[in-house]
């Protein structure tokens, strides 16, 4: 068979070793593995470049996409979305495997319903997807942000100051909810939970009396202020990256509290490097499985991760509805916000 794959919206860790594990499978089969450059946009320009062992080799622990990506969405206009079905069939595919988030897999689930041969693997540094229980990209975001929460703890403490540390993760809160556990914030606030800053002002004051410093995680996405105006990208997702939440939270906090206030926003810089263990080896597996699933004839899924085995999942279950952080989750925030 002739597989194209392609990688779509914003990278992370563990695409590579997707990538990688896609065409190690492939060689069993004797197929022939075609990247698409530039996510979807690699299918309308046709531009395209062979994948074969020696291209993905020493890939494993590098991060980005090495096949580029973008956040080109076919459905935009009816004219694009028949140039990219008449592409598949100029490049002479038999299959397609498109490894992405929401976004990039709400296209193939369309293309699939119009009898396009894609199967899915998720992908998000946000891990919003529904249908799969994590995503790579996470694990090695959160290790990130992990990182920094240990470094400004230490010059907090030192100048017994509040600092607040400001991390992606669009509309949902994984990545902060995560790192607010696992550093030991003394507040964390996510998308999903409205702020009531009477209670923060509290919560952040009774750490501070005690530790003589207070460490704070936010989520880019939550509303602290009403915002308008932005500007929005082909999937008509608002760019956040202006929104500045982190120094508004430290701006806001230092004002209640009278107490020396410092942020810091990580940005980007979650999202590259080289995977985390758990990425590599999510990534390879799912990589591996989507061949398996092209073989199978599983098309319109995606290769999900259901507690630690890997099923194929329907693209239809996947996409539209965002996987938020759950009350449970919030409950467990509560008991270590002391
Ligand atoms: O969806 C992944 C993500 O990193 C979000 O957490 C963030 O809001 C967004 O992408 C940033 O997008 P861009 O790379 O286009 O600035």
């Amino acid at each position: 068979m002739r597989i194209g794959i392609l990688t779509g919206g914003g990278d992370c860790s563990g695409l590579n070793a997707a990538i990688r594990g896609a065409v190690f499978r492939a060689l069993d089969y004797g197929d022939e593995c075609i990247g698409l450059v530039g996510g979807w946009q690699g299918l309308l320009s046709r531009e395209i470049e062979p994948l074969d062992l020696a291209r993905v080799d020493e890939i494993i622990d590098r991060g980005g996409t090495i096949l580029g990506t973008s956040r080109t969405n076919p459905f935009k206009d009816p004219v694009l979305v028949q140039q990219t079905i008449a592409n598949i069939a100029a490049i002479g595919l038999d299959a397609l495997i498109a490894i992405g988030g929401d976004d990039t897999l709400g296209v193939a689930a369309k293309l699939a319903a119009m009898g396009v041969k894609v199967v899915g693997v998720p992908k998000t540094m946000d891990n919003d997807l529904s249908g799969t229980d994590f995503t790579f990209g996470f694990d090695t975001a959160v290790s990130v942000a992990l990182d920094a929460s240990r470094r400004l703890k230490d010059t907090a403490l030192s100048h017994r100051r509040i600092i607040v540390l400001e991390v992606m993760g669009r509309h949902a809160g994984w990545v902060a909810l995560y790192t607010g556990i696992g550093s030991g914030a003394d507040c964390t606030l996510i998308p999903e939970v409205p702020i009531d800053w009477d209670a923060v002002v509290r919560q952040v004051m009774t750490a501070y009396k005690r530790k003589k410093y207070a460490f704070i995680v936010v989520s880019e996405g939550v509303e602290v202020t009403q915002v308008t105006g932005e500007k929005l990208d082909d999937f008509g997702h608002m760019l956040l990256q202006n929104r500045g939440v982190g120094p508004e939270v430290a701006r806001i906090l230092e004002e209640k509290t009278g107490i020396s206030t410092r942020s810091a926003t990580i940005g980007h810089i979650q999202r590259g490097g080289s995977p985390t263990l758990f990425d590599r080896i999510l990534g390879s597996r799912v990589g591996v499985k989507a061949v398996e699933m092209v073989h199978d004839g599983d098309f319109g899924k995606m290769a999900a991760l259901c507690g630690i085995k890997l099923i194929a999942v329907p693209l239809t279950e996947a996409v539209g509805k965002l996987k938020t952080v759950p009350q449970e989750w919030v409950d467990l925030l509560k008991v270590f916000s002391k």
